[in-house]
């Protein structure tokens, strides 16, 4: 049986977002969100789920917190809902909005939890929308302002952050293929908006750091393994590329001032929108690295595709989530190693997990052995990378509980407790002791 061991500082957490959890939608001065609209239209989201409701975190965080502490948590990542805090997205500050994040931090700071905050993930007041959204530069001026205002609120308490979630699944989801809200498909707007959401991080970093509360300040990346489809040149070369426009787009830029090789005969910064002194605003270097990771990609050589040069080639006979997303451990290993060589900064897992749909026996037991297994193989490769000389700080696994799921609304849960929503009840699945026991030892054998 081979054992798992941490070092001894290593963070053991959970991470939701505010969309996901909290309900609430338009309780206590809180503004529409593009999520809000987005799920109140018909036929965007499955089965026709909202997040309306959704775990009722908003009124029920204090049980969540018990529930944290049921576990053993050593920390939350959680996000904060911008229309929440300022409704239209502009200067004026709804208290009652702010306070709920107060309140949610004093309480983990009472249980022994550490917060870990989100700035953005996703929920972008609508009214900002109705403006262009992140295809507005003048968004990324609203979000220096947001950013400056909650951590001067709430900085005094919380010393490590997170600019954005997943800026490369918003901007492309939201505005390219509009799986997600706003729900446009518009490619050169697309790429506008990454853009803009890039100089949005750099000026947010810096108003954050202006406050004077951050002590550790980074943002979460959604990455993926990108591994060739043979060893030919031309795969080789197209899953580099991949790997740069998925991995990298938001990360190589605000370390090193600068756009990764992920385009064929290079980036066309015009096409970017890019204006003089851009690439200095969105260069504001980072403390650590925040890898979201589930699966991986194998990309094949597309000389039709006339962006990135790839497709992803079929892998058939592999495992699989009930998401879809295959199985592949060794992809957070590799991903790890390559962005711990390339950067050299400390990282931390803000995201792993799985979906599996096992609900409460007879005995009201959820016997979610999958995901067991799942965590197991997976938890094991943040070892071994940190074995061989990798820095990471810590794990979060999504999620502490079932939630919204975005465009696939309940009909997926990645929770390590099962929230039945007709009643709100939260029952611990056999992953959630099997994590406790875990972080009780720093680590497992399996
Ligand atoms: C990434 C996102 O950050 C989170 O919101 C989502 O629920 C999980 N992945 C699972 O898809």
């Amino acid at each position: 049986m081979p054992k798992v061991t941490f070092p001894e500082s290593f963070t053991w957490g959970c991470a939701t977002a505010s969309y996901q959890v909290e309900g609430a939608w338009d309780e206590d001065g809180k503004g529409e969100s593009i999520w809000d609209r987005f799920s109140h239209t018909p036929d965007k989201v499955r089965d026709g789920d909202t997040g309306d409701i959704a775990c009722d975190h908003y009124h029920r965080y204090k049980d969540d917190v018990a529930l944290m502490t049921e576990l053993g948590l050593d920390s939350y990542r959680f996000s904060i809902s911008w229309p929440r805090c300022f409704p239209d997205g502009k200067s004026k500050l709804n208290p009652p909005g702010i306070d709920f994040y107060s309140k949610l931090i004093d309480e983990l700071l009472e249980a022994g939890v550490t917060p870990f905050p989100t700035l953005y993930h996703w929920d972008l007041p609508q009214a900002l929308q109705d403006g262009g959204g992140w295809a507005n530069r003048d968004t990324a001026k609203r979000f220096e302002e947001y950013a400056f205002n909650v951590v001067d609120k709430l900085g005094d308490r919380v010393k490590r952050w997170l600019i954005f979630n997943e800026p490369w699944v918003f901007t492309v989801m939201g505005y390219l293929n509009g799986h997600h809200a706003p729900g446009i498909r518009d490619a050169s707007m697309a790429m506008r908006t990454t853009h803009i959401v890039n100089l949005a991080q750099g000026m947010a970093a810096r108003a954050m750091r202006e406050t004077g509360n951050v002590e550790e300040l980074g943002s979460a990346f959604s990455m993926t393994g990108a591994y060739p489809a043979s060893s030919g040149e031309d795969d080789r070369a197209a899953a580099e590329r991949r790997f740069a426009f998925n991995n990298l787009w938001f990360l190589e830029t605000v370390q090193n001032g600068r756009y990764p090789d992920a385009y064929v005969g290079g980036t066309d910064l015009a096409r970017l929108g890019v204006e003089p002194d851009d690439m200095q605003l969105i260069k504001a270097p980072l403390d650590f690295i925040g890898i979201n990771l589930y699966t991986r990609s194998v990309v094949a050589h597309d000389p039709q595709e006339p962006n990135l040069g790839g497709r992803d080639a079929p892998v058939d006979g592999v495992e699989r989530t009930e998401f879809g997303w295959e199985v592949y451990p060794e992809a957070l290993h590799d991903v790890i190693l390559r962005i711990w060589n390339d950067y050299k900064l400390p990282i931390y897992i803000t995201e792993n997990g799985c979906s599996y749909s096992d609900a409460p026996d007879e005995r009201g037991v959820v016997d979610d052995q999958r995901r067991i297994s799942f965590l197991q193989r997976y938890i094991a490769q943040v070892a071994r990378a940190i074995d061989e000389g990798a820095d990471v700080r810590g794990y979060y696994l999504w999620s502490l509980m079932d939630n919204f799921e975005w465009a696939f609304g309940y009909s997926q849960r990645f929770g390590i407790t099962h929230v039945d929503f007709e009643t709100q009840e939260r029952t611990i699945k056999q992953s959630g002791y099997w994590y406790r026991d875990v972080i009780t030892e720093n680590g497992f054998s399996y």
